[in-house]
């Protein structure tokens, strides 16, 4: 898919099917978060492949915002090093890589932020170094996704050219 085509039809997803993703295409999205550039290349970052029917509902369980994960194929915790300046911004790229990775080989996903982390670490051996910075689950949709509409606000709200406040024109130049 072209990278534009596949950022402007991305959507978050939160209600997959029971069709199990390929291990090759589970690979490919992890594999796009590990290649994802990262603060100073620090690759502070970690994360937890969850797979198991069991440790999945655990893993929702232990949400207070992404209940709905409980579904997913696979889930993926990411956690990042607070020391690192910028970590959020890091797990935040990786996040998106791995969705649109995903997306193209028609794997949707959602993403959730709202954990119970004291009990998600207990349950998934989290080292305590370790910040819990989001979740994302992933599988094949429970209904079709296409032609999906974004609510988004209109360029001219929240881009400026030159100075805050000001229109762009991109035909300055
Ligand atoms: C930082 C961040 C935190 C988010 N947290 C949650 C969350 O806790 N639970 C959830 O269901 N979705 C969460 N989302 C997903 C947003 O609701 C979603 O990106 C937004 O509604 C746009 O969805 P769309 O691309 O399908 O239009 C989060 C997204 C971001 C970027």
């Amino acid at each position: 898919m072209d990278t534009f085509d596949c950022i402007a039809t991305k959507v978050e997803v939160r209600a997959f099917s029971k069709k199990p993703v390929p291990a090759d295409v589970k690979a490919r999205i992890l594999e796009a978060a590990r290649l994802t550039g990262s603060s100073m290349n620090t690759q502070h970052w970690r994360f937890i492949v969850v797979q198991d029917e069991g440790n999945l509902k655990q893993l929702a369980d232990d949400s207070s915002t992404g209940g709905w994960s409980a579904d997913s194929d696979f889930s993926v915790i990411i956690l990042t090093d607070p020391k690192v300046p910028g970590h959020i911004i890091d797990a935040g790229r990786a996040l998106q890589d791995m969705q649109l990775a995903a997306w193209d080989a028609g794997v949707c996903s959602g993403i959730f932020t709202g954990v119970k982390a004291d009990k998600m670490r207990k349950d998934f051996a989290i080292p305590k170094e370790l910040e819990i910075t989001a979740v994302a689950g992933f599988g094949y949709p429970k209904e079709s996704v296409t032609g999906k509409k974004k609510d988004r606000k209109p360029l001219g709200e929240i881009a400026f050219g030159e100075k805050f406040g000001n229109e762009i024109d991109f035909k300055v130049k």
